[in-house]
């Protein structure tokens, strides 16, 4: 097969910043995605209806001109959280999910939720009114190993909220592991998965053997081999509860090169190119469709877009990193040579 052409991709997990940083990395997600789901952890977070209706104007604002995109904004959950705020939110169509971060776990995470009880009453709101919680799946106790940090989540508190608050529509965004792959499949069609490009492609063998690789560093954490196999087999077997969020995470090279760096892969320029790699070295280009346009929307009771992007077997021009006012941002490695380009 020397051409594709799919329905156009979403990304259901996507982080745009703001700022100088907004108008950098924006065009790469808006050249070959409709609409992705916008993460709320800037600084300050996006906590409020009016938070996010202010954010999705910004970030409009920096859509290049003539280009079409529709960003799906998220609020992110605190202790503090008004269920009605977040009711109308939703009620307006303004806000498709919130956000839920275990406080600490991650970048710009210090806002999340440490007491689980405190945020039950929005949790019931939005399972009466069929809004997704978006759930970054980490404990965050220094007791825990980092690569364990997933796997106890599921359960320790992700199990107990579903079972606790029947009928809320749950996507457990990033999976890394096995434990996550398997869970996700024994659940009914309320739960969702999203997996990242980068997770398809990296274990943690990439970060850290051969000397430290600050670009592969994302939370979670990449994982073993047998964990990436898990995510490779998940994403590329059609499934519906197994859809794309890249996490692209952008970083710049001075906050990722540092003794503390900051955790995030830059994957929006060349994600179709490494997932067409990564499908069809799996045999499965006939399902990188389900994958990137259709599963994702079906479980957010979107329309799939009309829209087509186009895949052509060349190698693709994309660069190493990109500028910004900040400072350079490095673009994704995926330590192989790409031989898809979106056309
Ligand atoms: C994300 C970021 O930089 O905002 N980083 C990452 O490694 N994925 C936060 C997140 O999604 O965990
Ligand atoms: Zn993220």
């Amino acid at each position: 097969m020397t051409s594709l052409t799919l329905a156009r991709p979403d990304d259901w997990h996507l982080h745009l910043r703001d700022g100088a940083m907004l108008r950098a990395v924006l065009p790469w997600t808006v050249r070959d995605f409709a609409r992705a789901i916008i993460m709320p952890n800037l600084v300050p977070p996006v906590v409020t209806g009016a938070q996010a209706a202010a954010y999705r104007d910004r970030i409009l604002a920096a859509v290049p001109d003539g280009a079409q995109f529709e960003p799906l904004m998220t609020l992110y959950l605190t202790e503090d959280t008004d269920p009605d705020d977040v009711a109308a939110a939703h009620a307006s169509g303004l806000v498709k999910a919130v956000k839920l971060y275990p406080a600490g776990a991650t970048t710009n995470s210090a806002s999340g939720v440490t007491n689980f009880d405190k945020v039950r009453p929005t949790l019931e709101r939005m399972a009466d009114i069929g809004l997704p919680l978006c759930v970054h799946g980490e404990v965050t106790d220094a007791d825990i190993d980092i690569f364990d940090r997933e796997a106890v989540f599921i359960d320790r508190v992700l199990d107990p909220i579903r079972r606790n608050t029947p009928g809320l529509r749950v996507v457990m965004e990033h999976i890394t592991t096995s434990d996550a792959v398997a869970y996700a499949r024994a659940q009914d069609d309320s739960l969702g998965a999203t997996i990242t490009t980068h997770h398809l492609v990296i274990n943690r063998n990439h970060i850290l053997a051969g000397g430290i690789k600050p670009h592969y560093y994302c939370l979670p954490v990449a994982k073993r081999e047998v964990h990436r196999l898990a995510l490779r087999d998940a994403a590329t077997s059609g499934a519906p509860r197994f859809f794309l969020g890249t996490d692209s995470a952008p970083h710049t090279d001075a906050n990722k090169l540092l003794p503390c760096g900051c955790a995030g892969c830059f994957t929006a320029p060349n994600t179709l190119p490494i997932l067409a790699h990564v499908f069809e070295a799996e045999g499965a280009l006939d399902r990188l469709e389900a994958f990137t346009s259709r599963n994702g929307p079906v479980f957010y009771g979107l329309p799939v877009n009309t829209d087509t992007v186009t895949l052509t077997k060349s190698p693709p021009n994309l660069p190493t990193h990109i500028d910004t006012e900040d400072g350079p941002v490095t673009v994704f490695d995926p330590g192989f040579a790409l031989e898809w380009r979106v056309s």
